[in-house]
């Protein structure tokens, strides 16, 4: 373990995941930042690749539409989104599902600042409200909500059993929790190991506890155990993972031969930008889950 590991490692697990965004939101802006991950929107995720998608952040437009579709977020809902990044996906149910309410929740101030800057620019503030808070420990009321969301966010929450628990309280009988996240295969893979699998492996640590750490099936069963029916989780990597692989792929292949990017810093950021995706694809999955708090 090298000092910046040793340094990390001691950081609690929340703080980790904040200084991890705290990087990221460093970088963004910048174009070797842009062009490489393909980003431009309030949007932050791996995107879910509907046909007629070409570029990132329609992909992440899409997975807005589709999680916004499967939770059922209707005209009047009060909706919680748990990790809500840069807003994006809040800004879109507010303009295309017209919710009385969403409140959005972060632990990463940097990305809560810009988020607020652009919910006050759109106007939607009286439909959107950006909090910093933990999605483990919701500061609601039991039966709050008709709607929770967590897009590409409990992976990271210490633990996600917990947020469970927590979306349950705060759900009103009837309501819906609905997820996506990166899984582990369940498959090893053939040989396995090999120095970017194991640095693929010491980022998951650092950013997701081992706790999270578990496949589809057991998925549907932490929900269940928090007491949730009509859990469905859906394997959906054919529609995210696969696809963002292949469009960074092929936007790798263009910026090895940009000439603004020629630089030894820039073109090895390129190749492990590279190696982790493929690592990533060969040892995770993506689901989408939906879960209900009974009725009665
Ligand atoms: C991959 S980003 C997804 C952002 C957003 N949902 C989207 O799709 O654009 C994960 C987000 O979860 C937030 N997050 C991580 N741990 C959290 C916690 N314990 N409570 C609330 N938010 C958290 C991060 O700050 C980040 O905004």
């Amino acid at each position: 373990m090298d000092n910046r590991q040793l340094k990390e490692s001691k950081k609690s697990p929340e703080a980790r995941v904040r200084s991890f965004y705290e990087i990221i939101d460093r970088m963004r802006g910048t174009d070797y930042y842009t062009e490489l991950l393909g980003y431009e929107s309030l949007h932050g995720n791996y995107g879910y690749w509907a046909p007629g998608c070409s570029d990132q952040d329609a992909a992440c437009e899409a997975m807005a539409e589709e999680v916004g579709e499967r939770a059922g977020i209707t005209e009047g809902d009060r909706v919680l989104d748990a990790g809500f990044g840069y807003g994006g996906p809040a800004i879109h149910w507010a303009r295309t599902r017209k919710p009385e309410r969403i409140v959005g929740l972060n632990i990463t101030p940097s990305q809560i600042r810009v988020a607020r800057e652009h919910v006050t620019e759109l106007e939607l503030d009286k439909v959107i409200e950006l909090r910093q808070a933990s999605a483990t420990s919701l500061p609601f009321e039991d039966g709050s909500f008709d709607r929770v969301v967590a897009l590409e966010a409990s992976v990271h929450f210490h633990t996600r059993q917990t947020f469970f628990e927590e979306a349950f309280r705060v759900l009103r009988p009837g309501g819906t929790l609905t997820t996506t996240d990166p899984v582990p295969r369940e498959v090893p893979l053939p040989g396995g190991g090999g120095v970017t699998a194991r640095l693929d492996d010491w980022r998951r640590k650092r950013v997701i506890p081992d706790a999270n750490w578990y496949p589809r099936r057991v998925y549907a069963e932490r929900l269940q155990q928090a007491r949730f029916v009509d859990v469905e989780v859906r394997d959906v990597t054919d529609k995210v993972l696969e696809p963002n692989a292949a469009f960074v792929r092929e936007r790798c292949a263009t910026l090895l031969g940009d000439p603004r990017f020629t630089s030894f810093k820039h073109r090895s950021g390129i190749k492990v930008h590279l190696k982790l995706t493929a690592s990533r694809l060969a040892t995770r999955g993506y689901v989408l889950a939906t879960a209900e708090k009974p009725a009665g």
